[in-house]
């Protein structure tokens, strides 16, 4: 049996649309909870269990792992522990869990926990199989809570500020391809047990050409305007100084200028891993912005 959390979230929707298309028909026990929205689950025609509770409570997580195999955890790092401890107990065989390469960031306030949390369970890998998947940066619908604010941003203004040159190399990953790993890690068991893979878009693209592409897709001219490093920093410490509930922190300034280039080669090798382009990726995004604002206005 199959055991899966986050399956109502951005990413787990691609995931049970996958399952759906390649017309899974093993048990999926379902983790989801009273205000989720299941209606996709309810009309996947798959054999669905739904069990409700929270990820943060363990009694419930080691009384509905009984008789599972295989446990995909979608839903936050932050709950990984809870999920393995409960996997282990029941003797489950195999975890995927899907974490994320922010334990990759110089920033120790932005890697420290993910970096703790990540090697204490890989520890653990006499006791239950492990593959771990680090996404990057997730977009591809309203359902992301990043670029929909900027491709908002970008339709709403007519100039953009940007914190220092964005020449910084960032690769966002699309939802669906995300989703879809998950189904194809799954299925490739072979060479997938016991492996970590970074999950990452087609190339890296610089930010300032990321917020082109998304104003080109938008159909507007938006004027970048470049704020210099020291001046972004010092503004932000003003801000920050000023303000008890400042939206953006000095760090967060000064984390954006990071190179996230990572890199796929090994999902690729293992299930065919094969993103889309940011470009490309972008216009579904957009296409559902739009709509969603001609829709609004009638
Ligand atoms: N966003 C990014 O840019 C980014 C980058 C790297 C890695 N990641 C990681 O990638 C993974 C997939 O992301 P995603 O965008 O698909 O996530 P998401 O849209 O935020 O979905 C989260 C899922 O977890 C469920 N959930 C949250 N708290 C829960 C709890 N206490 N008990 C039970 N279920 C709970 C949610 O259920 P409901 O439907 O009830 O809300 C939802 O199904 C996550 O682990 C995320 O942290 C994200």
């Amino acid at each position: 049996m199959l055991f899966v959390t986050g399956i109502t979230g951005h990413t787990g929707k691609w995931f049970l649309d996958k399952l759906i298309n390649e017309k899974y028909t093993g048990v999926i026990r379902c983790v989801v909870r009273e205000k989720s929205n299941t209606n996709l689950l309810d009309s996947s025609g798959l054999n669905i269990e739904k069990v409700y509770g929270s990820l943060e409570d363990r009694t419930f997580l080691e009384s509905t792992m009984v008789g599972v195999e295989t446990v995909v955890h979608i839903s936050s790092i932050l709950f990984s522990n809870n999920v393995i401890d409960a996997a282990i107990k029941n003797n489950v065989k195999w975890a995927i869990l899907v974490h994320t390469t922010g334990r990759f960031s110089k920033y120790k306030s932005a890697s420290e926990e993910y970096i703790k949390i990540e090697d204490g369970i890989l520890k653990r890998n006499n006791e239950i199989g492990l593959t771990i998947l680090r996404p990057t940066m997730i977009y591809g619908s309203s359902g992301d809570r990043n670029m929909f604010k900027l491709v908002d941003y970008l339709h709403r203004h007519k100039f953009f500020p940007l914190f220092g040159n964005g020449e910084n190399l960032m690769r966002p990953v699309h939802a669906k391809d995300l989703g879809y790993a998950y189904y194809n890690v799954l299925v490739s068991k072979d060479r997938t047990l016991n492996k970590e893979y970074n999950l990452s878009g087609e190339n890296p693209i610089k930010y300032i050409d990321l917020v082109r592409s998304v104003s080109k897709a938008l159909g507007r001219k938006n004027t970048i305007v470049k704020i210099p490093l020291s001046f972004s920093v010092l503004a932000a410490r003003v801000y920050n100084a000023l303000n008890k509930n400042a939206l953006i922190s000095v760090e967060q300034v000064l984390r954006m200028q990071e190179d996230k280039d990572f890199g796929y080669d090994q999902a690729s090798h293992d299930f065919g891993y094969s993103p889309v382009s940011f470009e490309e990726g972008i216009k579904d995004e957009v296409h559902e912005y739009l709509t969603s604002k001609q829709r609004g206005s009638k």
